[in-house]
Protein backbone atom coordinates (compact mmCIF):
# COMPACT_ATOMS: atom_id res chain seq x y z
CA UNK A 1 0.00 0.00 0.00
CA UNK A 2 1.18 3.23 -0.18
CA UNK A 3 1.96 5.67 2.66
CA UNK A 4 -1.43 7.35 2.98
CA UNK A 5 0.85 10.58 3.92
CA UNK A 6 1.94 10.85 0.84
CA UNK A 7 -0.79 11.05 -0.64
CA UNK A 8 -1.09 15.02 -1.08
CA UNK A 9 -3.64 17.60 -1.44
CA UNK A 10 -3.50 17.96 -4.40
CA UNK A 11 -3.46 14.41 -5.32
CA UNK A 12 -6.67 13.85 -4.15
CA UNK A 13 -7.91 16.73 -6.28
CA UNK A 14 -6.13 15.24 -9.22
CA UNK A 15 -7.62 11.48 -8.29
CA UNK A 16 -11.19 13.56 -8.64
CA UNK A 17 -11.42 12.95 -12.53
CA UNK A 18 -11.37 10.31 -14.91
CA UNK A 19 -7.72 10.18 -15.38
CA UNK A 20 -6.71 9.63 -11.93
CA UNK A 21 -9.48 7.16 -11.20
CA UNK A 22 -7.86 4.85 -13.84
CA UNK A 23 -4.67 5.68 -12.44
CA UNK A 24 -4.68 4.97 -9.10
CA UNK A 25 -6.08 1.38 -10.29
CA UNK A 26 -3.83 -0.04 -12.85
CA UNK A 27 -4.31 -2.82 -15.41
CA UNK A 28 -4.06 -5.65 -13.38
CA UNK A 29 -0.48 -7.41 -14.99
CA UNK A 30 -2.26 -10.13 -15.82
CA UNK A 31 0.88 -12.21 -17.69
CA UNK A 32 4.06 -10.58 -15.77
CA UNK A 33 3.22 -11.80 -12.05
CA UNK A 34 6.41 -13.30 -11.42
CA UNK A 35 5.53 -17.33 -10.53
CA UNK A 36 4.07 -18.00 -7.29
CA UNK A 37 2.73 -20.95 -6.20
CA UNK A 38 -1.44 -21.15 -6.76
CA UNK A 39 -3.78 -20.28 -3.49
CA UNK A 40 -5.78 -23.18 -2.92
CA UNK A 41 -9.53 -21.52 -2.94
CA UNK A 42 -12.59 -23.48 -1.57
CA UNK A 43 -15.83 -21.81 -1.72
CA UNK A 44 -18.61 -22.50 1.18
CA UNK A 45 -22.49 -21.50 0.00
CA UNK A 46 -22.49 -22.40 -3.80
CA UNK A 47 -25.63 -20.16 -5.39
CA UNK A 48 -26.20 -17.19 -7.65
CA UNK A 49 -22.81 -15.07 -6.30
CA UNK A 50 -20.42 -18.10 -5.99
CA UNK A 51 -20.74 -19.39 -9.11
CA UNK A 52 -20.78 -15.64 -10.83
CA UNK A 53 -18.52 -13.39 -9.31
CA UNK A 54 -16.51 -15.64 -7.07
CA UNK A 55 -16.64 -18.54 -9.80
CA UNK A 56 -16.64 -18.89 -13.25
CA UNK A 57 -15.10 -15.28 -13.35
CA UNK A 58 -12.12 -15.88 -11.70
CA UNK A 59 -11.44 -18.94 -13.20
CA UNK A 60 -11.52 -16.73 -16.45
CA UNK A 61 -9.34 -14.18 -15.19
CA UNK A 62 -7.17 -15.67 -11.98
CA UNK A 63 -6.12 -19.08 -13.40
CA UNK A 64 -3.13 -18.62 -13.87
CA UNK A 65 -2.63 -17.57 -9.27
CA UNK A 66 -5.58 -19.45 -7.98
CA UNK A 67 -6.57 -23.38 -7.94
CA UNK A 68 -10.14 -23.99 -7.39
CA UNK A 69 -10.06 -27.16 -4.31
CA UNK A 70 -13.29 -27.35 -3.03
CA UNK A 71 -16.75 -26.22 -3.63
CA UNK A 72 -19.25 -26.57 -0.42
CA UNK A 73 -23.15 -26.17 0.07
CA UNK A 74 -25.72 -28.03 2.12
CA UNK A 75 -27.25 -28.35 -1.10
CA UNK A 76 -25.93 -31.01 -2.75
CA UNK A 77 -27.35 -30.66 -6.08
CA UNK A 78 -26.62 -27.06 -6.20
CA UNK A 79 -22.78 -27.77 -4.99
CA UNK A 80 -22.77 -30.23 -8.04
CA UNK A 81 -24.50 -27.17 -11.06
CA UNK A 82 -21.84 -24.82 -9.41
CA UNK A 83 -19.01 -27.42 -10.64
CA UNK A 84 -20.59 -27.32 -13.69
CA UNK A 85 -21.01 -23.65 -14.25
CA UNK A 86 -17.80 -22.33 -13.00
CA UNK A 87 -16.30 -24.42 -15.34
CA UNK A 88 -13.80 -26.70 -12.57
CA UNK A 89 -13.20 -30.29 -11.21
CA UNK A 90 -12.70 -30.04 -7.75
CA UNK A 91 -14.52 -32.31 -5.29
CA UNK A 92 -17.83 -30.95 -4.26
CA UNK A 93 -18.79 -31.34 -0.53
CA UNK A 94 -21.98 -30.69 1.93
CA UNK A 95 -19.50 -30.48 5.29
CA UNK A 96 -17.25 -28.04 5.08
CA UNK A 97 -14.73 -29.50 8.05
CA UNK A 98 -15.01 -32.89 5.66
CA UNK A 99 -13.91 -30.12 2.47
CA UNK A 100 -11.27 -28.24 4.40
CA UNK A 101 -9.84 -31.95 5.74
CA UNK A 102 -9.31 -32.84 3.01
CA UNK A 103 -8.73 -30.23 0.14
CA UNK A 104 -6.90 -28.16 2.81
CA UNK A 105 -7.83 -24.86 1.19
CA UNK A 106 -5.51 -21.43 2.22
CA UNK A 107 -8.25 -19.15 1.31
CA UNK A 108 -11.91 -19.56 1.76
CA UNK A 109 -14.84 -17.86 0.23
CA UNK A 110 -17.83 -17.31 1.99
CA UNK A 111 -20.95 -16.73 -0.18
CA UNK A 112 -23.66 -19.13 1.54
CA UNK A 113 -26.99 -17.46 3.15
CA UNK A 114 -26.52 -14.35 4.90
CA UNK A 115 -27.16 -15.96 8.43
CA UNK A 116 -24.67 -18.78 8.10
CA UNK A 117 -21.61 -16.93 7.36
CA UNK A 118 -20.11 -16.39 10.64
CA UNK A 119 -20.51 -20.29 11.40
CA UNK A 120 -17.91 -21.19 8.58
CA UNK A 121 -15.83 -17.43 9.22
CA UNK A 122 -15.45 -18.52 12.81
CA UNK A 123 -14.50 -21.99 11.81
CA UNK A 124 -11.90 -21.35 9.09
CA UNK A 125 -10.13 -18.70 10.97
CA UNK A 126 -9.81 -21.68 14.04
CA UNK A 127 -8.35 -23.86 11.23
CA UNK A 128 -5.97 -20.69 10.58
CA UNK A 129 -7.13 -20.35 7.24
CA UNK A 130 -7.60 -16.57 5.65
CA UNK A 131 -11.22 -15.62 4.94
CA UNK A 132 -12.95 -13.61 2.24
CA UNK A 133 -16.51 -12.78 2.89
CA UNK A 134 -19.20 -11.74 1.11
CA UNK A 135 -21.60 -8.93 2.99
CA UNK A 136 -22.67 -8.64 5.62
CA UNK A 137 -20.00 -10.19 7.24
CA UNK A 138 -22.53 -11.22 10.35
CA UNK A 139 -26.27 -10.45 10.68
CA UNK A 140 -26.63 -9.63 14.94
CA UNK A 141 -24.12 -8.87 17.89
CA UNK A 142 -23.38 -12.55 18.96
CA UNK A 143 -22.18 -13.49 15.89
CA UNK A 144 -19.59 -10.26 15.42
CA UNK A 145 -18.26 -10.40 18.77
CA UNK A 146 -17.48 -14.41 17.71
CA UNK A 147 -16.07 -13.23 14.51
CA UNK A 148 -14.19 -10.41 15.54
CA UNK A 149 -12.51 -12.97 18.88
CA UNK A 150 -11.77 -15.98 16.28
CA UNK A 151 -9.51 -13.41 13.93
CA UNK A 152 -7.57 -11.80 17.34
CA UNK A 153 -7.47 -15.67 18.55
CA UNK A 154 -5.95 -16.71 15.19
CA UNK A 155 -4.18 -13.97 14.25
CA UNK A 156 -5.60 -14.16 10.69
CA UNK A 157 -7.18 -11.69 8.30
CA UNK A 158 -10.90 -11.38 7.28
CA UNK A 159 -11.51 -9.20 4.04
CA UNK A 160 -15.27 -8.18 4.04
CA UNK A 161 -15.76 -8.05 0.16
CA UNK A 162 -17.67 -4.53 -0.26
CA UNK A 163 -17.62 -4.04 -4.00
CA UNK A 164 -19.80 -0.87 -3.53
CA UNK A 165 -16.68 1.26 -2.60
CA UNK A 166 -14.94 0.06 -5.78
CA UNK A 167 -16.90 1.87 -8.10
CA UNK A 168 -15.68 4.62 -9.90
CA UNK A 169 -17.89 7.19 -8.63
CA UNK A 170 -17.81 6.11 -5.37
CA UNK A 171 -14.12 6.32 -5.01
CA UNK A 172 -14.59 10.05 -6.66
CA UNK A 173 -17.08 11.08 -3.64
CA UNK A 174 -14.25 9.56 -1.23
CA UNK A 175 -11.67 11.29 -2.96
CA UNK A 176 -13.78 14.58 -3.28
CA UNK A 177 -14.84 14.55 0.45
CA UNK A 178 -11.07 14.21 1.24
CA UNK A 179 -9.84 16.98 -0.72
CA UNK A 180 -11.63 19.12 1.73
CA UNK A 181 -13.58 21.12 -0.87
CA UNK A 182 -16.88 21.11 1.05
CA UNK A 183 -14.77 21.27 4.34
CA UNK A 184 -16.14 19.40 7.55
CA UNK A 185 -18.87 17.24 7.00
CA UNK A 186 -21.88 17.95 9.25
CA UNK A 187 -24.49 16.32 7.79
CA UNK A 188 -25.70 13.49 4.82
CA UNK A 189 -28.99 12.62 3.45
CA UNK A 190 -28.94 9.54 1.96
CA UNK A 191 -32.61 7.94 0.47
CA UNK A 192 -31.70 4.18 -1.59
CA UNK A 193 -34.44 3.77 -4.31
CA UNK A 194 -35.22 -0.12 -4.86
CA UNK A 195 -37.89 -0.54 -7.18
CA UNK A 196 -41.10 -3.80 -7.91
CA UNK A 197 -38.24 -5.59 -10.12
CA UNK A 198 -34.97 -5.68 -7.79
CA UNK A 199 -36.84 -4.80 -4.67
CA UNK A 200 -39.27 -6.96 -4.67
CA UNK A 201 -36.66 -9.51 -5.14
CA UNK A 202 -35.41 -9.73 -2.11
CA UNK A 203 -38.93 -10.81 -0.78
CA UNK A 204 -39.23 -13.83 -3.14
CA UNK A 205 -36.21 -15.62 -1.85
CA UNK A 206 -34.38 -15.85 1.43
CA UNK A 207 -33.83 -12.63 2.12
CA UNK A 208 -37.35 -12.30 3.39
CA UNK A 209 -36.67 -14.03 6.95
CA UNK A 210 -34.82 -11.91 9.24
CA UNK A 211 -33.11 -15.28 10.55
CA UNK A 212 -31.68 -15.68 7.38
CA UNK A 213 -31.00 -12.07 5.77
CA UNK A 214 -30.64 -10.30 9.29
CA UNK A 215 -33.34 -7.86 7.67
CA UNK A 216 -32.97 -5.03 4.97
CA UNK A 217 -31.39 -3.01 6.94
CA UNK A 218 -28.49 -5.60 7.60
CA UNK A 219 -28.65 -7.36 4.22
CA UNK A 220 -28.79 -3.94 2.39
CA UNK A 221 -27.90 -1.58 3.94
CA UNK A 222 -24.59 -3.02 5.36
CA UNK A 223 -23.53 -1.47 1.69
CA UNK A 224 -24.94 2.04 2.15
CA UNK A 225 -23.50 2.10 5.82
CA UNK A 226 -19.92 1.04 4.85
CA UNK A 227 -20.21 3.51 2.06
CA UNK A 228 -20.72 6.51 4.85
CA UNK A 229 -18.28 5.00 7.38
CA UNK A 230 -16.06 4.92 4.52
CA UNK A 231 -16.59 8.07 2.65
CA UNK A 232 -16.43 9.82 6.61
CA UNK A 233 -13.81 8.35 7.58
CA UNK A 234 -16.06 7.60 10.94
CA UNK A 235 -17.69 5.56 12.77
CA UNK A 236 -21.26 5.42 14.12
CA UNK A 237 -22.29 5.69 17.61
CA UNK A 238 -25.98 6.07 18.06
CA UNK A 239 -29.29 5.26 15.68
CA UNK A 240 -32.57 5.69 16.13
CA UNK A 241 -34.96 4.26 13.87
CA UNK A 242 -38.35 3.30 12.13
CA UNK A 243 -39.58 0.95 9.67
CA UNK A 244 -42.64 -0.90 8.52
CA UNK A 245 -43.86 -3.74 6.33
CA UNK A 246 -46.05 -1.90 4.23
CA UNK A 247 -46.35 -3.90 0.49
CA UNK A 248 -45.34 -7.44 0.68
CA UNK A 249 -46.11 -10.23 3.01
CA UNK A 250 -49.65 -10.22 4.65
CA UNK A 251 -50.38 -7.12 2.88
CA UNK A 252 -51.11 -9.39 -0.17
CA UNK A 253 -54.55 -9.76 -1.11
CA UNK A 254 -53.94 -13.07 -2.52
CA UNK A 255 -50.97 -15.30 -2.38
CA UNK A 256 -49.28 -18.98 -3.73
CA UNK A 257 -45.74 -20.27 -2.80
CA UNK A 258 -44.41 -19.48 -5.23
CA UNK A 259 -44.87 -18.19 -9.18
CA UNK A 260 -44.63 -21.65 -11.13
CA UNK A 261 -47.14 -22.89 -8.91
CA UNK A 262 -49.51 -19.81 -8.26
CA UNK A 263 -52.85 -19.64 -9.83
CA UNK A 264 -52.80 -15.84 -9.77
CA UNK A 265 -50.18 -15.22 -12.48
CA UNK A 266 -52.19 -13.61 -14.86
CA UNK A 267 -53.48 -11.05 -13.03
CA UNK A 268 -50.76 -11.06 -9.77
CA UNK A 269 -48.47 -7.79 -10.89
CA UNK A 270 -45.45 -9.54 -9.09
CA UNK A 271 -45.64 -12.23 -11.00
CA UNK A 272 -42.04 -13.41 -12.02
CA UNK A 273 -41.43 -16.54 -14.72
CA UNK A 274 -38.06 -18.48 -13.78
CA UNK A 275 -38.40 -20.46 -16.40
CA UNK A 276 -36.99 -17.90 -18.83
CA UNK A 277 -34.16 -17.73 -17.53
CA UNK A 278 -32.04 -21.10 -18.13
CA UNK A 279 -28.99 -20.38 -15.46
CA UNK A 280 -31.61 -19.67 -12.62
CA UNK A 281 -33.56 -23.19 -13.93
CA UNK A 282 -30.28 -25.39 -13.44
CA UNK A 283 -28.91 -23.43 -10.17
CA UNK A 284 -32.57 -23.19 -8.22
CA UNK A 285 -35.79 -25.30 -9.71
CA UNK A 286 -33.18 -28.53 -10.50
CA UNK A 287 -32.03 -28.35 -6.76
CA UNK A 288 -35.55 -27.71 -5.27
CA UNK A 289 -36.32 -31.61 -4.37
CA UNK A 290 -33.13 -31.40 -2.48
CA UNK A 291 -33.77 -28.17 0.21
CA UNK A 292 -37.81 -27.65 -0.59
CA UNK A 293 -36.29 -23.89 -1.33
CA UNK A 294 -38.21 -21.61 -4.42
CA UNK A 295 -35.86 -18.75 -6.01
CA UNK A 296 -39.40 -17.55 -7.43
CA UNK A 297 -41.25 -17.66 -3.52
CA UNK A 298 -44.46 -15.51 -3.54
CA UNK A 299 -43.78 -12.37 -2.52
CA UNK A 300 -46.73 -12.14 -0.11
CA UNK A 301 -46.31 -14.96 1.75
CA UNK A 302 -47.21 -14.44 5.28
CA UNK A 303 -44.01 -15.85 6.39
CA UNK A 304 -42.37 -12.21 5.66
CA UNK A 305 -41.05 -10.97 8.33
CA UNK A 306 -38.62 -8.02 7.34
CA UNK A 307 -39.45 -4.19 6.65
CA UNK A 308 -39.67 -2.69 3.11
CA UNK A 309 -40.03 0.79 4.39
CA UNK A 310 -37.05 1.91 6.61
CA UNK A 311 -35.59 5.15 8.13
CA UNK A 312 -33.28 6.26 10.38
CA UNK A 313 -31.15 9.16 11.71
CA UNK A 314 -27.84 7.46 12.61
CA UNK A 315 -25.15 9.82 14.28
CA UNK A 316 -21.65 9.62 13.83
CA UNK A 317 -17.92 10.02 16.07
CA UNK A 318 -16.77 13.19 14.12
CA UNK A 319 -20.18 14.90 14.99
CA UNK A 320 -21.70 14.01 11.40
CA UNK A 321 -25.52 13.17 11.51
CA UNK A 322 -26.76 10.79 8.59
CA UNK A 323 -31.05 10.93 8.00
CA UNK A 324 -31.52 7.62 5.99
CA UNK A 325 -34.09 5.87 4.04
CA UNK A 326 -34.57 2.53 1.97
CA UNK A 327 -37.79 1.75 0.18
CA UNK A 328 -38.44 -1.14 -1.36
CA UNK A 329 -41.34 -1.01 -3.58
CA UNK A 330 -40.93 2.07 -5.76
CA UNK A 331 -41.23 2.98 -9.42
CA UNK A 332 -37.33 4.01 -9.59
CA UNK A 333 -34.02 2.12 -8.78
CA UNK A 334 -30.78 4.29 -7.40
CA UNK A 335 -30.37 6.66 -4.82
CA UNK A 336 -29.55 10.32 -4.08
CA UNK A 337 -27.15 11.33 -1.69
CA UNK A 338 -25.86 14.58 -0.42
CA UNK A 339 -23.30 15.67 2.02
CA UNK A 340 -23.58 19.03 3.97
CA UNK A 341 -19.88 20.59 4.35
CA UNK A 342 -19.36 23.81 6.20
CA UNK A 343 -17.88 25.18 3.02
CA UNK A 344 -20.31 23.60 0.34
CA UNK A 345 -22.33 20.55 -0.35
CA UNK A 346 -21.92 17.72 -2.99
CA UNK A 347 -24.88 16.22 -4.32
CA UNK A 348 -25.40 12.71 -6.02
CA UNK A 349 -27.88 11.31 -7.90
CA UNK A 350 -27.74 8.00 -9.11
CA UNK A 351 -29.83 6.32 -11.65
CA UNK A 352 -30.36 2.93 -11.96
CA UNK A 353 -33.41 2.10 -13.19
CA UNK A 354 -36.43 4.21 -14.55
CA UNK A 355 -39.66 4.24 -17.07
CA UNK A 356 -38.04 7.44 -18.47
CA UNK A 357 -34.60 7.91 -20.74
CA UNK A 358 -32.07 9.60 -18.78
CA UNK A 359 -28.64 11.90 -20.05
CA UNK A 360 -26.31 10.67 -17.33
CA UNK A 361 -26.48 7.65 -14.95
CA UNK A 362 -24.65 9.21 -12.20
CA UNK A 363 -24.88 13.28 -11.67
CA UNK A 364 -22.16 14.61 -8.87
CA UNK A 365 -22.73 17.98 -8.19
CA UNK A 366 -20.00 20.13 -6.47
CA UNK A 367 -21.98 23.34 -5.22
CA UNK A 368 -19.47 26.14 -3.15
CA UNK A 369 -20.95 28.16 -0.79
CA UNK A 370 -21.75 31.87 -2.07
CA UNK A 371 -20.77 29.94 -5.01
CA UNK A 372 -20.62 27.94 -7.98
CA UNK A 373 -22.00 24.21 -9.13
CA UNK A 374 -19.82 22.07 -10.34
CA UNK A 375 -20.36 18.74 -12.21
CA UNK A 376 -17.47 16.71 -11.77
CA UNK A 377 -16.50 14.21 -14.41
CA UNK A 378 -17.91 9.88 -13.19
CA UNK A 379 -15.57 7.81 -14.64
CA UNK A 380 -17.06 5.55 -17.06
CA UNK A 381 -16.19 1.75 -16.38
CA UNK A 382 -17.54 -1.11 -17.46
CA UNK A 383 -18.82 -4.28 -14.86
CA UNK A 384 -20.45 -5.54 -12.55
CA UNK A 385 -21.91 -2.83 -9.91
CA UNK A 386 -20.40 0.03 -11.41
CA UNK A 387 -17.32 -1.65 -12.42
CA UNK A 388 -16.57 -2.21 -9.02
CA UNK A 389 -16.71 -5.96 -8.69
CA UNK A 390 -13.12 -6.52 -11.09
CA UNK A 391 -11.34 -3.50 -9.31
CA UNK A 392 -11.68 -5.47 -6.00
CA UNK A 393 -10.97 -8.26 -7.34
CA UNK A 394 -7.72 -7.04 -8.33
CA UNK A 395 -7.04 -5.54 -5.17
CA UNK A 396 -7.40 -9.17 -3.74
CA UNK A 397 -6.17 -11.44 -5.87
CA UNK A 398 -3.50 -9.31 -8.21
CA UNK A 399 -2.51 -7.58 -5.08
CA UNK A 400 -2.64 -4.31 -6.76
CA UNK A 401 -1.02 -0.93 -5.27
CA UNK A 402 -3.52 1.56 -4.13
CA UNK A 403 -3.91 4.47 -1.88
CA UNK A 404 -4.26 3.53 1.66
CA UNK A 405 -8.31 5.12 1.17
CA UNK A 406 -8.65 2.05 -1.61
CA UNK A 407 -7.34 -0.52 1.23
CA UNK A 408 -9.24 -3.74 0.98
CA UNK A 409 -12.43 -3.55 4.08
CA UNK A 410 -11.40 -5.56 6.86
CA UNK A 411 -13.32 -7.14 9.94
CA UNK A 412 -13.43 -4.06 11.29
CA UNK A 413 -15.25 -2.20 8.03
CA UNK A 414 -17.40 -5.37 8.04
CA UNK A 415 -18.78 -4.91 12.08
CA UNK A 416 -19.27 -1.19 11.61
CA UNK A 417 -21.55 -1.50 8.95
CA UNK A 418 -23.55 -5.02 10.35
CA UNK A 419 -23.41 -2.87 13.67
CA UNK A 420 -25.09 -0.19 12.26
CA UNK A 421 -28.05 -1.75 10.48
CA UNK A 422 -28.21 -4.19 13.72
CA UNK A 423 -28.89 -1.12 15.67
CA UNK A 424 -31.27 0.16 13.39
CA UNK A 425 -33.33 -3.14 13.22
CA UNK A 426 -33.67 -3.03 17.34
CA UNK A 427 -34.29 0.61 17.19
CA UNK A 428 -36.79 -0.14 15.05
CA UNK A 429 -38.09 -3.31 17.66
CA UNK A 430 -37.34 -1.60 21.00
CA UNK A 431 -38.81 1.88 19.76
CA UNK A 432 -35.56 3.64 21.08
CA UNK A 433 -32.46 4.89 20.46
CA UNK A 434 -29.69 2.57 20.02
CA UNK A 435 -26.11 3.01 21.20
CA UNK A 436 -23.65 1.00 18.70
CA UNK A 437 -21.03 0.80 22.37
CA UNK A 438 -23.97 -1.32 23.96
CA UNK A 439 -23.88 -4.08 21.27
CA UNK A 440 -20.67 -5.46 21.88
CA UNK A 441 -16.98 -4.63 22.68
CA UNK A 442 -14.47 -4.18 19.79
N1 LIG B 1 -21.71 -7.75 -2.76
C1 LIG B 1 -22.78 -7.87 -3.50
O1 LIG B 1 -23.08 -6.98 -4.27
C2 LIG B 1 -23.62 -9.12 -3.39
C3 LIG B 1 -24.55 -9.44 -4.39
C4 LIG B 1 -25.31 -10.60 -4.26
C5 LIG B 1 -25.15 -11.40 -3.15
N2 LIG B 1 -24.23 -11.06 -2.19
C6 LIG B 1 -24.05 -11.92 -1.01
O2 LIG B 1 -23.61 -13.20 -1.42
C7 LIG B 1 -24.13 -14.22 -0.58
C8 LIG B 1 -24.85 -15.27 -1.45
O3 LIG B 1 -25.92 -14.65 -2.12
P1 LIG B 1 -26.55 -15.33 -3.43
O4 LIG B 1 -27.29 -14.26 -4.12
O5 LIG B 1 -25.53 -16.10 -4.14
O6 LIG B 1 -27.62 -16.32 -2.77
P2 LIG B 1 -28.03 -17.79 -3.27
O7 LIG B 1 -29.31 -18.08 -2.61
O8 LIG B 1 -27.96 -17.86 -4.74
O9 LIG B 1 -26.87 -18.71 -2.70
C9 LIG B 1 -26.73 -19.00 -1.34
C10 LIG B 1 -26.22 -20.42 -1.22
O10 LIG B 1 -25.95 -20.72 0.15
C11 LIG B 1 -26.33 -22.08 0.37
N3 LIG B 1 -26.53 -22.28 1.82
C12 LIG B 1 -27.60 -21.93 2.57
N4 LIG B 1 -27.38 -22.28 3.85
C13 LIG B 1 -26.16 -22.86 3.90
C14 LIG B 1 -25.39 -23.43 4.94
N5 LIG B 1 -25.81 -23.46 6.21
N6 LIG B 1 -24.18 -23.95 4.62
C15 LIG B 1 -23.72 -23.93 3.35
N7 LIG B 1 -24.42 -23.41 2.31
C16 LIG B 1 -25.61 -22.86 2.59
C17 LIG B 1 -27.60 -22.23 -0.46
O11 LIG B 1 -27.91 -23.59 -0.67
C18 LIG B 1 -27.21 -21.47 -1.71
O12 LIG B 1 -26.60 -22.31 -2.66
C19 LIG B 1 -25.05 -13.53 0.41
O13 LIG B 1 -24.38 -13.34 1.62
C20 LIG B 1 -25.34 -12.18 -0.23
O14 LIG B 1 -25.54 -11.17 0.73
C21 LIG B 1 -23.47 -9.96 -2.31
Amino acid sequence: MCDPGSWSRRQFVKAASAAAAASVFPAAPLAAVPAQPKRRYAIVGTGDRATGMWGAQLVERYQDILEFVGLCDINPKRAAVARDLVGVSCPTFTDFDQMCDRVKPDLVMVTTVDGFHAGYIVNALDRGIDVLTEKPMVIDQAQCQAVLDAERRNKRKITVTFNYRYAPKHQLIKETLLSGEIGRIISVDFSWYLDVIHGADYFRRWHRLRARSGSLWVHKATHHFDLVNWWLAADPVEVTARGALSVYGRNGSVRSTHCRACPHKKTCAFYYDMTADARRMKLYADCEDADGYYRDGCVFREDVDIYDAMSALVTYSNGATMTYSVNAFLPIEGYRVAFNGEKGRLEVRDYERQAWKVDTLSEIALIRNFGERRLLEVPAIEGGHGGGDDRLRDLIFRKVQVPAHMALPDSRAGAMSCLTGIAARTSVEQRRTVRIAELLRL
